[in-house]
């Protein structure tokens, strides 16, 4: 099973990044134990902090890959380009929020994401990706 996570603008820097909220552990520390955690994923990662960019890869891989975990981060509540891209392809999407948004400012409560995801996973941490794996499996 291919599965990719697809990360969105500034989680390049978790672990410094407002620790408060999204907790103090690296992006690629969690990427390791997720990849040990299954063994028999094909697990990938992308991040850009560049809309072109994973809009590129949304469509890149979303016709032969078995599911994409997508955060787009702030490019959830802008994004239409984002949306359309997830509409576009045949690939799975579950979207994923380490956040709880809707516990937060209201900008953030609307997503460009949501309809065209197969499903969302929102406000558990870095676990919310795992939670997403474990929904295709
Ligand atoms: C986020 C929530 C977004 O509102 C924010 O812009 C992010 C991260 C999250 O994972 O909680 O960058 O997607």
């Amino acid at each position: 099973m291919k599965i990719i996570i697809i990360n969105g603008p500034n989680l390049n820097l978790l672990g410094k990044r407002e620790p408060e909220i999204y907790g103090n552990m690296t992006f690629a520390d969690y990427f390791s134990e997720l990849k040990q955690r299954y063994p028999s994923v094909a697990l990938e990662y992308y991040q850009s902090n560049i809309e072109g960019e994973l809009i590129d890869k949304i469509q890149q891989v979303g016709f032969s890959y078995d599911g994409i975990i997508l955060n787009a981060a702030a490019y959830t509540h802008t994004s239409v380009g984002i949306g359309d891209a997830v509409n576009a392809i045949a690939t799975p999407v579950i979207e994923v929020h380490i956040s709880n948004t809707f516990a937060r400012e209201t900008f953030r409560h609307q997503s460009f994401v949501s309809a065209n995801a197969k499903g969302i996973i929102i406000g558990f941490g870095l676990k919310s990706y795992e939670l997403a794996l474990q929904s295709f499996l």
